[in-house]
């Protein structure tokens, strides 16, 4: 196995420029090839970094990546829903600064056989963590139902065309099973009408975005990480979340929302009954997004949002 991952961190310097001044722990919910957690090393040489992944090779190559720092980083193959747990492992540190950069890795997608890439074949498959998950996206397309594949399509990738998707796909799983990306993805290409493909996007982008948050519980995860991250952090720690589409972005933008203005007390009440305290604020009123420079050497960047809140629970 190759040992250069690749993938070039988005948003870094932004990242490092909303952590607390004086970080001493930090834990990076989505390591990936290492990139963020090793520039917070090098700015707080100090600090403790505790990481997560749930792709057992993403440890692999964090671990090379920060091998300077070794004495103070702690790695562990996990997902966010374990994180509590982990955390119970580790000992139950609190964290000055949270980072999850979610989604997937331009490694994950170069490697024909993890099953992401479109433009690649490989394998149907999209597991994350294939070690300790077994619905794969091969299963999905061949066995899910109409409805099913129907809801992924729509909800997870909102295409346009998932109806037209869906019933070729079923017409022609009568006659074969798919096996592969490639064959996927010219299906998808044949299906939607050339005057609504775009210049440099893949027609199956959609398609493959959907299934791989399906068969990665992608949504789920997500939602799982922002309820345990308030007990993870220090009184007036921060946590930045990094997302690539709308669905996850208005997860992360309404979840920071209710923790600033958490009172469902009736809008005509004069005063608050529910109790509910503030945990803090957002730092970003608007998703950050990468520079044009960021963006013309690293086109990935374009669809980052970076959304970033500061705890103080102190009052809480
Ligand atoms: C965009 S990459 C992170 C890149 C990293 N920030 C860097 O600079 O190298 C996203 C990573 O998040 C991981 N990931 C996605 N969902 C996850 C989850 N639910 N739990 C843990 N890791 C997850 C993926 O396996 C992938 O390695």
């Amino acid at each position: 196995m190759k040992t250069q991952y690749q993938h070039t961190s988005v948003l870094r310097q932004e990242v490092l420029d909303f952590a607390p001044e004086s970080t001493q722990t930090i834990l990076d919910c989505t390591l990936g090839g290492g990139g963020h957690s090793l520039s917070l090393l090098e700015k707080f040489p100090k600090a403790s970094l505790y990481g997560i992944d749930r792709d057992p090779f993403s440890i692999e190559a964090a671990a090379q990546r920060l091998q300077a720092f070794k004495q103070q980083t702690r790695l562990i193959h996990a997902g966010f829903s374990e994180l509590s747990a982990i955390g119970n492992k580790w000992g139950k540190p609190q964290f000055d600064y949270v980072i999850a950069d979610i989604g997937v890795s331009s490694e994950q997608l170069a490697r024909p056989e993890r099953g992401f890439s479109f433009i690649n074949d490989g394998p149907l498959d999209m597991r994350m963590d294939p070690d300790h998950q077994t619905l794969t996206a091969g299963q999905l397309v061949n066995k899910a139902s109409e409805h099913e594949l129907l809801k992924i399509l729509r909800n997870y990738g909102e295409e346009r065309y998932a109806r037209k998707i869906v019933s070729t796909i079923l017409d022609e799983r009568r006659k074969k099973t798919f096996r592969t990306t490639l064959e996927l993805a010219e299906l998808v290409n044949k299906v939607i009408p050339q005057r609504m493909k775009k210049r440099g996007i893949n027609p199956a982008t959609k398609t493959f975005q959907a299934l791989r948050i399906a068969v990665n519980n992608e949504l789920q995860e997500l939602t799982e990480l922002l309820e345990q991250a308030p007990s993870l952090l220090k009184p007036q720690g921060r946590m930045a979340v990094i997302s690539f589409h709308s669905l996850e972005d208005r997860i992360v933008k309404h979840q920071f929302r209710k923790w600033e203005h958490p009172c469902v007390c009736p809008t005509d009440l004069p005063y608050c009954i529910c109790g509910k305290i503030s945990l803090g604020r957002v730092l970003t009123r608007r998703q950050v997004n990468a520079s044009k420079d960021e963006i013309a050497k690293n086109p990935r960047s374009r669809s980052a949002h970076l959304r970033v809140f500061a705890f103080d629970k102190t009052t809480a």
